[in-house]
């Protein structure tokens, strides 16, 4: 069992924010935290690998949950390997890659495990196994890097070492930093020749790193995608204005020395808001856009457009969603939340008729285009919100099978009534965070649907997160 060490912590109380205390990390908790126990109380550390002992500090405390985070490892735990990354500690983005892959998959399921069955989801029906990638190294098709005039200063840095200029990922708990990446054991290989040729020549240049302070500065984002099965791969370099007389020299210059880029697109962000989606874009080089093969699918994949981030998990999500969907000729399918229609597209060949709801027009263009490209006639795309869509529409045939696949925040709360009142036979959820989804199954249950089979695939190793299928069938 865990026990609390500092002197300023006695075992007996319950800490308090500030108070460090050392626990064993049992297991995993919702959000992917280490859970721990303290004085009787949960303890949930982010980013803290279940088997190791740590030493912690006390953050806050939410929904009667003490919160905290890892000051240092004392003890790995009997799991725990070396990380391959040597930014691992500092930058926040795969706290898991000290616990061995196989382990990873099992405390995955433990979790989900426990998170459904608090919620009294799992009577009738069991969690199957998380399925793992074949490698787990360098599976994302996608990287979000920011510019920052505020760089992370690591602990062996000289004395006076520039930190006014950063391209990488923010430090957990330190939205305001930066840490300059040089090599990422997670994204695909070609991305850290490109970070850096990128952070060179915008320095070599003068383009100036947006503050997020006072909104002055050029470059906000680079976010780089690549095609895994064509080999094609993107740079959209998202500014805070216009600016050509920059950025077609930078774009060229970039193109020199990586002539692997098939297209480079700028992104025009002039909102104060930090985030890599923006108002307008151009094409700097190519034609704005990458493919990528699914299943036999080739995808048109826009700098606006969502697609998943690990493309050989992508696949096996595809299967197993065609597998639970079950599709003949007379079926109707609804696929909610398509994106650039990669479900939808998956299910076609099989299923009578397709509607995909999106609500970004490049996600729907790239939709629209991907029917086309691969003769898929029987698919039709309806842009907007879902919920206001389903409402408007008046003539669509009623649906055999819904795919829902919401973002990270689940469903609308009223989207799960107007779900219900679709009477689909099946609904195939498809979630991201399965907090949310654990979330709103329970009232699709209490809509007369039964949870029949939960399948979970690893998109992405070496985190906490893990994607879940969840079939419903509606009782009779
Ligand atoms: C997790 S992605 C799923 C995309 C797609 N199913 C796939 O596998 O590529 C969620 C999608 O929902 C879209 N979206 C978010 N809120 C929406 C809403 N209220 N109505 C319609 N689409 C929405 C997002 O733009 C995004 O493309």
């Amino acid at each position: 069992m865990s026990r609390a060490h500092s002197p300023t912590t006695p075992e007996s109380r319950v800490p308090r924010r500030g108070d460090v205390i050392e626990v064993l990390v049992e297991g995993l908790g919702p959000g992917g935290a280490g859970m721990a126990s303290v004085a009787g109380r949960e303890l949930a550390i982010r980013h803290a690998v279940p088997g190791s002992r740590v030493r912690a500090t006390v953050t806050g405390r939410r929904r009667g949950r003490l919160e905290g985070r890892v000051l240092e490892v004392l003890e790995p735990g009997p799991h725990s390997v070396a990380p391959r990354c040597d930014h691992f500690g500092t930058c926040g983005g795969c706290a898991f890659q000290t616990l061995a892959y196989p382990r990873q998959l099992a405390e995955l399921q433990r979790s989900l495990v426990s998170m459904l069955a608090a919620r009294d989801l799992l009577r009738d029906v069991a969690v199957e196994p998380v399925q793992g990638c074949a490698d787990p190294w360098h599976y994302r098709n996608k990287m979000d890097f920011t510019f920052s005039n505020r760089r992370w200063v690591e602990a062996d840095e000289p004395e006076g070492a520039r930190a006014d200029f950063a391209l990488g990922l923010h430090v957990p708990f330190r939205w305001d930093k930066v840490l300059d990446i040089r090599a990422c054991a997670i994204h695909f290989r070609e991305a850290d020749a490109l970070l850096a040729s990128t952070r060179e020549l915008a320095l070599e240049q003068g383009l100036e790193p947006w503050d997020t302070k006072a909104h002055t500065g050029l470059l906000r984002h680079l976010v780089l995608r690549k095609g895994f099965r064509t080999g094609e791969i993107m740079a959209n370099i998202v500014t805070a204005r216009e600016a050509p007389e920059a950025l077609e020299p930078f774009a060229a210059a970039l193109l020199a020395r990586h002539p692997e880029l098939t297209t480079i697109v700028q992104t025009v962000n002039t909102r104060a808001a930090s985030t890599a989606i923006g108002e307008w874009e151009r094409v700097l080089h190519g034609d704005g856009v990458i493919h990528e093969v699914l299943l036999g699918i080739t995808y048109t994949i826009s700098a606006g457009s969502f697609f998943q981030t690990n493309t050989a998990q992508a696949e096996r999500l595809l299967e197993v969603v065609r597998e639970e969907a079950a599709c003949g000729a007379g079926d109707v399918v609804y696929d909610l939340y398509c994106g650039a229609g990669a479900i939808g597209l998956a299910l076609a060949k099989t299923a009578g008729e397709v509607l995909g709801f999106e609500s970004v027009p490049a996600a729907v263009e790239d939709a629209r285009r991907n029917a086309r490209a691969n003769a898929l006639a029987n698919v039709r795309f309806v842009l907007g919100d879902v919920l206001a869509r389903l409402a408007e529409e008046d003539d669509l045939p009623a649906p055999d099978v819904c795919v829902i696949d919401p973002p990270r925040s689940g469903m609308h709360p009223r989207m799960i009534p107007a779900l219900v009142a679709l009477a689909p036979e099946r609904i195939i959820y498809v979630s991201c965070n399965v907090q949310a989804s654990a979330r709103d199954l329970p009232f699709l249950v209490a809509g007369g649907y039964r949870l029949a089979r939960i399948r979970p695939i690893d998109l992405f190793p070496h985190t906490p997160h893990v994607e879940c299928v969840f079939t419903l069938e509606r009782r009779a």
